[in-house]
C-alpha cells in the first residue's frame, strides 16, 4: 500500500493506492475519517454497473473502518449524470435522509460519480466531508485528485463546479480489473499525459516494457498509478485553484476538448481525443521550434505502444479552430501546454491560427495518420459500452 500525501495544509489528504485495500486495510485503517468523532453514516454514490462489482466490498471497508451505516445513492451511467438535476436528486436524498456535517459522502466510480458527488458534497450544506473511491484509471490517475468537482450544463461541459477537496482517495488497483477494456486504454492516455509531461521512471518503464501494464498486472498497475498520483498531487499542492502550475496537466485536452465538442468526432472517448491531442501538441512543437525533432516520432511509438490513437482523421480546420475559439482561455491565439523534450513542458499562451491550420493541413484533411491506431477505434466500434 502506497500513501501520497497532497499537502494542502489543512485541507491537504492522504491517496493510498494499493491492491484489495477497499475492503481491508486502507478503509479499515481510515486514515481519513476525523479522528475526533464518529462518522455516522457514509452515502454511496455509484451508478448501477459500479455497484453491482464493488459496492459490496466498500460497504465492508466502511463498515469496519466504524462508520455506523452505509446508504446507497444510486446515480445513473454515463456523462449524463454530470446535471444539476443528478446534483439536486443527491442532494434532496441527502436531506430526506437528515445527513448533516458528521456524516461522509463516498463518491465509488469513475469520473462522473467523483464529479457528481464532490459536487453535492460541496454544496449541501455548504460543504461535508467527501471521500473518493476512484474505480477507473482515469479517475484514479486524475480525477479524483485535486479538489475539482462539478457538473455540465446544455450549453457545455463542467461549467458549474466548485473546488472541494476530499478527506482522503482510496485507489485500489484491483478494481480496475472489471473496467471495459476500452474505458482502461481511455485511462492509459492519461498516464501517457503524465510519463510525457513528466518524464522520468514512469516514461521509461512504459517505453521498455508497456506489456505488464497493458495485461493489468496489479503490480505494474500500482507502481503506474502511484508515479501518476505523486505527479498530480505536487502540481495540485503547487496550485489548488488552476491557475498556473495545473495547466500543464491539460497537456493533449486543448484539441482533445475540440474534439469531444464536434460532433462529428464524438464517438472518440475523452482519452482517445487526448491522445490524439497529444500527438498534434507535438507536431505543433517541432512546428514552432519549441522541441527538436524526434517528439513527434516518440509520441507516435508511444501511443501506438498502448493501443491509442496518435492519428486518425481530424475535422476540417475551420471546425477546430472554431472550437479552439470557444475556449475560455482562447485569446486572438489558441493557448496550449507544449513540450520542450519529454519531461520539460511549457505554455505556449497564443499559437497563430496559420501555424494551427498549417500543422492541421501537414497530413491533408481526413487523412488517416501514420501510426496504428490499433485498439483506440476512434470511429467508435469495438465499444463495450
Ligand atoms: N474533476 C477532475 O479533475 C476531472 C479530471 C478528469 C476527468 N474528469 C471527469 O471525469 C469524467 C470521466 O471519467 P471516467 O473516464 O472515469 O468515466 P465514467 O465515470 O463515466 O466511467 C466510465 C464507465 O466505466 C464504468 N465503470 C467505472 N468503474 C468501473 C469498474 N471498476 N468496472 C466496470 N465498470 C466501471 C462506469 O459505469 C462508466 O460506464 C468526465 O466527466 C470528466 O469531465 C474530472
Ligand atoms: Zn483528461
Amino acid at each position: 500500500m502506497i500513501r501520497i500525501p497532497v499537502a494542502l495544509g489543512p485541507r491537504g489528504y492522504d491517496v493510498v493506492v494499493g491492491r484489495g485495500i477497499l475492503a481491508g486495510e486502507a478503509v479499515a485503517g481510515a486514515p481519513f475519517l476525523p479522528p475526533h468523532r464518529p462518522v455516522e453514516r457514509a452515502f454511496v454514490v455509484s451508478d448501477p454497473r459500479v455497484a453491482r462489482a464493488w459496492l459490496g466490498p466498500a460497504e465492508a471497508g466502511l463498515l469496519a473502518a466504524g462508520v455506523g451505516g452505509v446508504v446507497h445513492l444510486p446515480i445513473p451511467e454515463g456523462e449524463q449524470a454530470k446535471s444539476l438535476q443528478v446534483v439536486e436528486a443527491l442532494c434532496r436524498q441527502l436531506a430526506v435522509q437528515e445527513a448533516h456535517r458528521d456524516d461522509l459522502v463516498v463518491a465509488l466510480g469513475g469520473g462522473v460519480a467523483g464529479d457528481v458527488a464532490g459536487f453535492a458534497a460541496a454544496t449541501y450544506m455548504r460543504g461535508v466531508p467527501f471521500l473518493q473511491v476512484p474505480t477507473t484509471l482515469t479517475a484514479q490517475v486524475d480525477a479524483a485528485i485535486g479538489g475539482k468537482t462539478g457538473v455540465n450544463l446544455p450549453e457545455g461541459k463542467n461549467l458549474v463546479g466548485a473546488f472541494h477537496q476530499p478527506v482522503g482517495v482510496v485507489a485500489d488497483v484491483l478494481t480496475l480489473v472489471t473496467l471495459p477494456e476500452r474505458e482502461f486504454r481511455s485511462g492509459l492516455a492519461e498516464v501517457a499525459k503524465v510519463a510525457l509531461v513528466f518524464g522520468g521512471d514512469l516514461l521509461e518503464a512504459l517505453e521498455r516494457d508497456p506489456g505488464p501494464l497493458l495485461a493489468r498486472e496489479p503490480g505494474a498497475l500500482e507502481e503506474a498509478v502511484a508515479r501518476c498520483v505523486r505527479a498530480k498531487a505536487e502540481v495540485v499542492a503547487a496550485d489548488e485553484r488552476d491557475e498556473g502550475r495545473r495547466l500543464v496537466l491539460n497537456y493533449g485536452h486543448t484539441l482533445g476538448h475540440a474534439l469531444e465538442r464536434l460532433d462529428a468526432f464524438a464517438g472518440r472517448t475523452h482519452g482517445e481525443g487526448v491522445a490524439v491531442g497529444m500527438a498534434f501538441a507535438a507536431r505543433l512543437a517541432e512546428a514552432t521550434g519549441v522541441a527538436g525533432p524526434g517528439l513527434v516520432s516518440r509520441h507516435a511509438r508511444l501511443l501506438a505502444s498502448l493501443g491509442l490513437p496518435g492519428g486518425g482523421p481530424l475535422p476540417a480546420a475551420d471546425d477546430v479552430l472554431r472550437a479552439f475559439r470557444m475556449d475560455k482561455k482562447y485569446r486572438g491565439g489558441a493557448r496550449f501546454v507544449l513540450l520542450a523534450e519529454a519531461g520539460s513542458a511549457v505554455v505556449v499562451p497564443e499559437v497563430p491560427e496559420g501555424v494551427l491550420r498549417s500543422v492541421r493541413e501537414e497530413r491533408g484533411a481526413g487523412r488517416a495518420g501514420p501510426v496504428d491506431t490499433g485498439g483506440g477505434d476512434p470511429a467508435g466500434e469495438g465499444s463495450e459500452r
